[in-house]
């Protein structure tokens, strides 16, 4: 039904003001404490069997939602009522910011894939903070960015501050180096710069959030050359940094079927979703065999299967994230991948999810 709404209604209005219809619709439902609780109860893992262990903690299901849904932390907990494992929030920026004009977000059906060029519209740590202090029962990360106008020799007290702002209210916090729509940004990724950064934010949070380890995770880009993964891997280890997302969205996307001027040259903006697929498993291997099981690896970038989330865990990944595939499958898609998964498990007759994370590394 929602893929015939898709192709019917949706796809015939813009794709920016579908993301924020449906979102606002969503959060009106589920402030009703009745559906909150009705779609808890049918949609969220509660299987034994899809718990993770990561970080110390345990998410419910290995299935999460990737940054840029949810950039201002206003509906993590509608979101996981739907069933995601996780919830990841961002990117915010120290100061609130508006992103780049409109359009800057186009769907590619014939691809399965979208195009943005948002550039961190946020509302800014001062107003998330809040949203993110309040008790709450999702596992969630925190993406945070610079700001645009901030230049590159200051980009550092950038995060920092964003990091001591959100750091001490998140499960795991991420330090976004590899959106393509800000300036500058894929930059920080070279290792003096990034190790720098890493080691900064590191530092901060241990102050701001005494008495607790939060979990440092730094998220890349698909783009980067072999060699500079490498790079980054080697620097995971020798900082001792908790994890690595990867990968961003991709402005070298490869064998796409949209007409050439839907995609622009170069492309208008990030390319997610399918196109991103064989990359993002390939950059997932790399790092795994780089940095063996000691440092947590979540993987997104084009999955939209159930097959597609085994072969991530098998190869190593902990915990896996969608969202173009959200999209273009509707609100029941994380529902439909933990529950396949999990019929998977125990058709192998494996009795966690903990057990396969690795398995063909
Ligand atoms: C994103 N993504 C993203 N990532 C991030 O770290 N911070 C952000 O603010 C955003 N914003 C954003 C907006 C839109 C409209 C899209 C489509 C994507 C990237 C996202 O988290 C993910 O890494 C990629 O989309 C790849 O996953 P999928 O879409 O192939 O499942």
């Amino acid at each position: 039904m929602y893929r015939l709404l898709f192709r019917l209604v949706l796809l015939r209005l813009s794709a920016e003001w579908v993301h924020r219809a449906a979102f606002a619709l969503l959060r009106m439902a589920m402030a009703l404490p009745f559906v909150r609780a009705l779609c808890r109860w049918r949609l969220s893992p509660r299987a034994p069997e899809l718990a993770v262990s990561v970080f110390g903690q345990t998410a419910p299901g290995p299935i999460g939602l990737a940054a840029g849904f949810d950039k201002d932390a206003r509906g993590f907990e509608a979101l996981s009522a739907l069933g995601f494992g996780f919830v990841e929030i961002g990117t915010v920026t120290p100061v609130p910011q508006a992103g780049n004009p409109r359009p800057r977000m186009w769907r590619l059906p014939a691809d399965r894939a979208l195009i943005n060029r948002l550039g961190f519209n946020n509302g800014g740590i001062e107003a998330c903070a809040p949203r993110l202090a309040r008790p709450r029962r999702t596992f969630l990360g925190v993406n945070i960015g610079k700001n645009k106008v901030t230049p590159a020799e200051e980009a550092i007290a950038d995060y920092q501050r964003a990091a001591a702002r959100l750091g001490p209210h998140a499960d795991y916090l991420v330090v976004n180096v590899s959106s393509p729509n800000t300036p500058g940004l894929r930059a920080l990724q070279h290792v003096d710069t990034l190790g720098k950064l890493l080691a900064a934010v590191r530092t901060t949070l241990d102050t701001a959030s005494p008495g607790r380890r939060v979990p440092l995770l730094v998220k890349i880009d698909p783009d980067l050359p072999d060699d500079e993964i490498d790079a980054i891997a080697g620097l995971a280890v020798d900082l001792h940094l908790d994890g690595i997302i990867a990968t961003n969205t991709t402005v070298k996307p490869t064998g796409l079927q949209s007409p050439q001027e839907e995609i622009g040259t170069p492309p208008k903006g990030g390319v997610s979703g399918a196109p991103l697929k064989a990359r993002s498993l390939a950059v997932l291997r790399r790092l795994r065999a780089r940095v063996g099981s000691g440092i947590t690896l979540i993987s997104v970038g084009g999955v939209e299967s159930v097959d597609d989330v085994w072969v991530r865990l098998r190869a190593g990944a902990s915990l896996v994230q969608v969202y173009s595939a959200f999209v273009y499958e509707g609100p029941l898609l994380p529902r439909r991948l933990h529950q396949g998964l999990l019929e998977r498990l125990r058709a192998a007759g494996i009795a966690s999810v903990n057990d396969i994370i690795g398995a063909d590394a």
